[in-house]
C-alpha cells in the first residue's frame, strides 16, 4: 500500500481520499432537510429537483440542468456526449471513469458533478491535440498497453495526472501511482512500461 509521504502514492491517495470526502460534503449538498442538516453545515440546500450546474470540462464551459445526485460520469456520459471515459464497476473501485480535476485524478462515479463546479475537468477526450495523440496516449499504442481497452481511458488519465506531478517516477512510483486502476485483462507489465517511455510531459 503506498505510503502517504510518497509522491506518486499521494495521487493515489488523494483520489481515495477524494472519494471518501465527497461523501460527506455530497450528503451535506443534497439532503434535503429543512433546517436540520444545512443549519448544522452552513451548505447550501439544493435538490432534489434539476438545478443549474456549470463544469468547465477540457477548457470548456458546460451549462447543464442536472439533479444534484448526478455523478461527474453520469454527467458527462450522459448530458454531454463525453463518452470517453468509461463506466466499469460504478463504485469507485476499478478505476475505469478516472477523470482529473485540478490535476488529480479522481473517481468520475463517486464525484457529483455539482461538486466539482469551478475547478478544472479533464476526460481522455481533451488529451489529444487534433490527430496527434497525447505523449501518453501514443506510448500506450506504442507499447501495445492495451486488449479489450475498457481501462483503457481511465489508465491514461491516471498516468497522465501520475507524470504531470512527476515527470519521471520509478516503477514503484508508477505501480503506487497506478494501483487505483484494474485491468481485467491483464496489460499491467505494458502499462507500466509505457508510463516509463513518456518523456516531457507537462503540467496540463
Ligand atoms: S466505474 Fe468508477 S471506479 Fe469503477
Ligand atoms: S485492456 Fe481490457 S480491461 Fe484492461
Amino acid at each position: 500500500m503506498a505510503s502517504k509521504d510518497d509522491s506518486a502514492a499521494g495521487v493515489n491517495l488523494s483520489r481515495r481520499n477524494f472519494l471518501k470526502s465527497t461523501g460527506v460534503v455530497s450528503l451535506a449538498a443534497t439532503v434535503v432537510a429543512p433546517g436540520a442538516a444545512a443549519a448544522q453545515t452552513g451548505a447550501p440546500v439544493v435538490g432534489p429537483g434539476e438545478v443549474p450546474v456549470r463544469l468547465t470540462v477540457n477548457g470548456r464551459q458546460l451549462n447543464l440542468t442536472i439533479e444534484p445526485r448526478v455523478t461527474l460520469l453520469d454527467a458527462l456520459r450522459m448530458r454531454a456526449d463525453l463518452t470517453g471515459n468509461k463506466r466499469g464497476c460504478d463504485r469507485g473501485a476499478c478505476g475505469a471513469c478516472t477523470m482529473l480535476v485540478d490535476g488529480r485524478p479522481v473517481y468520475s462515479c463517486s464525484t457529483l458533478a455539482i461538486e466539482v463546479q469551478g475547478k478544472q475537468i479533464r476526460n481522455v477526450e481533451g488529451l489529444a491535440n487534433g490527430n496527434t495523440l497525447h505523449p501518453v496516449q501514443q506510448a500506450f499504442c506504442d507499447k501495445d498497453a492495451l486488449m479489450c481497452g475498457f481501462c483503457t481511458p481511465g489508465f491514461i488519465m491516471a498516468s497522465v495526472g501520475l507524470l504531470e506531478k512527476t515527470p519521471n517516477p520509478t516503477p514503484e512510483q508508477i505501480r503506487k501511482g497506478l494501483d487505483g486502476n484494474i485491468c481485467r485483462c491483464g496489460t499491467f507489465n505494458r502499462i507500466f512500461e509505457a508510463v516509463s517511455s513518456v518523456k516531457g510531459v507537462q503540467r496540463g
